[in-house]
């Protein structure tokens, strides 16, 4: 039987091993905040409750999931409830967590390829890094794809730039042409390979208390096709409400439904199908502009 939601977005830790500017990961650091890693017992909790609602979850909203020293057992209580999951990762780590990458109920590899660019990674040796991965990996698990996320456009002639860079590698190491963002005409993703896809996206504002508002009217899918649970178990409507300024409940003292049932979950979700922006983040929200 289909699940409610198509995915709930899980950060099993709010660390990360790089430090991108347009991440709130690296405000963070430059204020000297302490980062989190979600405790095994409340995962188990988390993935228990959720089981009966989703097929699929993330291991992140902020964070990078391979930078987890034992992410090994966050992925065998995956497995116990039947979740299948999806890594989204700076690439990194590959090399170091290419055993643990292998597990079963990991069913897609999302790896960002922009974490090269504020980060001083020479950005020649991090795709040799990554296509050497990637093609090992397939011949292990030849089902599993992989999509290279390019979320950089801006309309910025440097972003521009750089971009055609990453494509001019791929095309140079596949021998391929592959479009660019204008050619794609609204298109978000082209096959690469077999087993591979490039995922081209604009860059966006993670919405907080700082954020400038948007407008009163819009919608979104939060709460209807996914939600997320920050690493200290609080519940959020979306992916990017990573300062919980919309903090649902906590999964420590409520249990999913009833964060899901209460009051004000219904109330965002009656105002997103009515156009209607409801809470203050989400009038801030950048997203919105997205959905019509
Ligand atoms: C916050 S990261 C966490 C997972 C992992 N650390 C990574 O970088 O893939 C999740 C995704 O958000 C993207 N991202 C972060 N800040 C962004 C921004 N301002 N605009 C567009 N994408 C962004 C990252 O590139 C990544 O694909
Ligand atoms: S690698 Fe991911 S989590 Fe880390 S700073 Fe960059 S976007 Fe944020
Ligand atoms: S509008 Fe933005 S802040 Fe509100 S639920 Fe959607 S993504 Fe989250």
């Amino acid at each position: 039987m289909k699940k409610k939601f198509k995915v709930v977005y899980v950060e099993i830790t709010d660390n990360c091993n790089l430090s991108c500017f347009f991440c709130p990961v690296d405000k963070k650091k430059q204020n000297n905040e302490s980062f989190r890693k979600m405790e095994l017992y409340l995962f188990d909790k988390v993935c228990s409750q959720i089981s009966p609602l989703t097929d699929k979850m993330t291991y992140h909203i902020l964070g990078e999931p391979l930078f987890v020293d034992d992410l090994a057992n966050y992925l065998d209580i995956s497995k116990k409830y039947g979740l299948k999951v999806i890594i989204t990762t700076n690439g990194t780590l590959v090399d170091e967590k290419f055993d643990v990458l292998l597990h079963d109920s990991i069913c897609l590899i999302n790896i960002s390829v922009t974490s090269v660019i504020p980060n001083n990674i020479d950005i020649n040796s991090y795709f040799d890094k990554i296509f050497l991965f990637m093609e090992k990996y397939h011949k292990i698990r030849p089902k599993l794809y992989f999509n290279l996320r390019l979320w950089n456009y801006n309309n910025s002639e440097k972003n521009e730039t750089i971009n055609q860079q990453f494509i001019d590698l791929v095309n140079n190491r596949l021998n391929i042409i592959l479009p660019n963002y204008i050619q794609l005409n609204g298109r978000k993703s082209v096959k690469v390979n077999d087993y591979i896809y490039l995922n081209y996206d604009n860059m966006f504002e993670f919405p907080d208390a700082n954020s400038i508002k948007v407008s009163d009217n819009g919608r979104c899918h939060g709460l209807d096709t996914h939600f997320g649970i920050l690493a200290d178990g609080t519940v959020i409507p979306c992916c990017l409400d990573y300062s919980a300024t919309i903090a649902l409940g906590n999964i420590k003292n409520n249990t999913i439904d009833d964060i899901l049932n209460s009051e004000r979950s219904k109330n965002i979700l009656c105002g997103f199908k009515k156009g209607k922006l409801v809470e203050n983040t989400c009038k801030k929200c950048d997203f919105i502009k997205r959905f019509k």
